[in-house]
């Protein structure tokens, strides 16, 4: 055996036991502690990945997720509409939101955005248990069922509910005339249909405070990696997912960069033995 090899072999040996030690005795990593702390707001639970705000920076989370907590609830924005978070799924990725705007008020307020639900370009797709609803406003009475009525600046008019099925508009209005708006929500299906229609009233403020399911995507296959080896997620200046460990920040699971280390030091290990 070549005698120089030795001394070679042993320098190698002690810089990769440096480099070793300083990527593993680096402070905690301030991200890390940061995301660690928990959100809580009202009795929704702790908030984690992908959901941010309140203590916890954007960068604990998915930038879509973002959550508010107003007037004692949870509320997170889609599409300029604000909605109330009703409950959180983590192993379904599934948020059951109600539009915040209608909470406990099925009528048009003058701040109610007129605008119809969509999920255009947000990472989230509705549950299958969920389907739309037209409500009209401002309308003359007539004879027809699922009315109540609402009154705005002391004029009481007529307000009609009614399924859609697909984007067709409820066939039921097609009596109804002289409206002024209309919006359409998103609502949970089986509640809709479960639900007795005996004071049209209650039965809309109760369809809409019960919510609908929104399945999200935020990179949570990733995440579970991030989890599995004792890092928090979270996502870095761009849109990419960052995966915060003590020692530092990876791009998707604590000691991935060590690992390699790690295996760079067996190969030499087995070299020098040789
Ligand atoms: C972590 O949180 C502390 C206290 O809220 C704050 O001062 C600090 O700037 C945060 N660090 C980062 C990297 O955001
Ligand atoms: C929370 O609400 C404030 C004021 O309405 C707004 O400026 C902020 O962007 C909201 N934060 C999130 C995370 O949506
Ligand atoms: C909401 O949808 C209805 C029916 O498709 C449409 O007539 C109305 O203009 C929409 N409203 C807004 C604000 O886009
Ligand atoms: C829809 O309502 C039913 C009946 O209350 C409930 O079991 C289901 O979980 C709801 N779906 C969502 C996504 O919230």
């Amino acid at each position: 055996m070549n005698s120089h090899f030795f001394p070679i072999c042993y320098l190698s040996f002690l810089v990769l036991i440096l480099i070793l030690v300083q990527t593993s005795s680096g402070s905690d990593n301030e991200q890390y502690t940061n995301c660690s702390q928990p959100f809580e707001c009202a009795n929704i639970g702790i908030l984690s990945y992908p959901f941010w705000g309140g203590n916890r920076p954007q960068y604990c989370g998915h930038p879509n997720f973002g959550l508010n907590c107003t007037n004692q609830a949870p509320q997170i924005t889609i599409n300029s509409i604000p909605y109330r978070v009703l409950s959180i799924d983590y192993p379904t990725e599934t948020l059951t939101v109600a539009r915040a705007e209608f909470w406990n008020n099925p009528c048009l307020s003058s701040s109610t955005l007129q605008i119809n639900d969509t999920l255009d370009g947000a990472p989230f797709a509705y549950s299958g248990d969920s389907q739309n609803m037209m409500i009209i406003y401002g309308c003359l009475a007539v004879p027809v069922a699922n009315q109540f009525s609402c009154t705005n600046n002391g004029i009481t008019t007529a307000s009609y509910f009614g399924l859609m099925s697909g984007d067709e508009v409820p066939k039921e209005f097609a009596t109804i005339s002289g409206c002024k708006s209309s919006v359409i929500v998103r609502v949970n299906r089986t509640v809709a249909l479960g639900l007795v229609v005996s004071s049209p009233s209650s039965y809309i403020e109760r369809v809409l405070d019960s919510g609908f399911g929104l399945l999200w995507d935020a990179n949570d296959a990733i995440c579970s990696e991030c989890a599995r080896s004792g890092g928090v997620c979270g996502s870095d200046s761009g849109s990419g997912f960052a995966c915060y460990c003590s020692d530092q920040v990876y791009p998707t699971a604590c000691n991935s960069a060590r690992g390699r280390n790690g295996m760079c030091l067996s190969s030499l290990v087995f070299t020098c033995l040789l």
